[in-house]
């Protein structure tokens, strides 16, 4: 029995290989309408920040047996409670010490810069209004092209939360935010990336890890519109050297489940790329949706297993490419009006959909699509994702 807090997508996403495992899922789901509550009979409905709702979730005053663990489909759980389950005898995967570099970026920061992970030069900003914007001034002083990059250190998500600024006025709203008690800010430089890759890595508590291969993973306005898989024309060196440092953060950080670190490849010294790590998630993501139909195992069956302390499943990929395609809003009113047309069109696409309201650009879904010729896979890939929002696609 799998307790999660969260009913989105990536929740609906564990349900499937948890019905294969014969494993049984509680999810607590904030409405009971939302994608999780939609596939999973057993559904509670509660905010992730409801203690009450927390610890029914995980042992039920009716006397239904309790979880074997509790694990996440995002970080927005609050960590005291965390530790006091952990101190009760659950299990919580990942636990709170870990979680809260995922769930705080100045804190991730910090503590990859002390276990000597390759980052972006960074640094936290005090609260003061006057000293804050001070060292902001002081940073993009220094920084290349005089631009940096703020980020709220908690609750962004999709780019929310995070600016590109040329001058300190440009975050007097966040500064005073903060002030009023929102969250820290840190700014980072702004890197130079030629690309932004991801590694997924899954380590279970007896200590086994593995990764799937490193992705690329292209954003549009902050948020993940399209992943490939493999990441092309990488380096085998800096495959290498990615998939090193991800294992690295997995056991340093003590992370167990799955864990996704984003990362940007940059041009090093003597033409050589390099990479640094940009944020870090304790839950499936969507730089992992490829693995669905791409690899072995999946990375929701992976994390089931992975919180489970079951043995770790292969990795390996199913196929030469996987482009996943993200179905960012839609003008349709019902995604599967475009069933139809997709499934003539693309036969060989695996179309993901999430039953969630259509608003603009939210992810509503993703399409996977497997073969041997790159361009053509994205081709199919980008023209099902185009029709499930509703686009016209030229006729091929
Ligand atoms: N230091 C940086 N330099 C350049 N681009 C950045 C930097 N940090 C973030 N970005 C861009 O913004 C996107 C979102 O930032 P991220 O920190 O991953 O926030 P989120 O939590 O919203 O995913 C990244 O995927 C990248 O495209
Ligand atoms: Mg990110």
């Amino acid at each position: 029995m799998v307790a999660v807090v969260g009913g989105g997508q990536l929740a609906r996403m564990m349900a499937p290989p948890a019905a294969e495992l014969g494993v049984h899922l509680r999810v607590l789901v904030e409405d009971p309408a939302t994608a999780a509550a939609q596939v999973v009979v057993d559904a509670p409905v509660g905010a992730a920040s409801d203690e009450a709702a927390i610890r029914e979730l995980v042992a039920p005053a009716d006397g239904r047996p309790p979880a074997d663990v509790l694990t996440f489909e995002h970080e927005h759980v609050p960590n005291a409670l965390l530790a006091d389950l952990v101190d009760g005898g659950t299990p919580v995967r990942p636990g709170p010490g870990a979680l809260v570099q995922a769930q705080d970026k100045i804190v991730m920061r910090r503590r990859l810069t002390d276990l000597g992970v390759p980052c972006p030069r960074w640094a936290a900003l005090p609260t003061e209004p006057p000293a804050a914007r001070s060292a902001l001034e002081a940073f993009l002083g220094e920084a290349p092209g005089g631009e940096a990059v703020v980020k709220t250190a908690r609750g962004g998500y999709d780019g929310k939360g995070v600016r590109v600024v040329t001058a300190a006025a440009e975050v007097d709203d966040w500064v005073a935010a903060h002030v009023a008690g929102g969250p820290e800010l840190l700014v980072e430089e702004k890197v130079p990336f030629t690309r932004e890759l991801a590694v997924l890595v899954a380590r279970r508590p007896s200590g086994e890890v593995r990764t799937w291969p490193v992705v690329e993973s292209i954003q549009r306005d902050g948020v993940c519109a399209e992943v490939v898989a493999p990441a092309p024309g990488l380096d085998p060196e800096l495959a290498e050297r990615a998939r090193q440092v991800a294992v690295q953060v997995a056991e340093g950080l003590d992370v167990t489940g799955v864990l996704a670190v984003e990362m940007f490849e940059v041009p090093g010294e003597g033409g050589r790329s390099e990479v640094l790590v940009n944020e870090l998630a304790m839950r499936p993501h969507n730089s992992g949706h490829w693995t669905i139909d791409g690899a072995t195992t999946s990375q929701f069956e992976q994390h089931l297993r992975a919180v489970l302390d079951l043995p770790l499943g292969a990795t390996t990929p199913t196929a030469r490419w996987t482009v996943m395609a993200n179905v960012l809003g839609s003008a349709l009113d019902n995604l599967t009006d475009a069933l139809p047309q997709v499934g003539a069109r693309f036969p060989e696409a695996r179309v993901n959909l999430y039953g969630k309201g259509i608003r603009p650009g939210r992810k509503l879904g993703h399409v996977n699509v497997s073969g041997d010729d790159l361009d053509e896979v994205r081709r199919r890939a980008r023209g099902a994702a185009a029709l499930l929002r509703g686009e016209e696609i030229e006729e091929s």
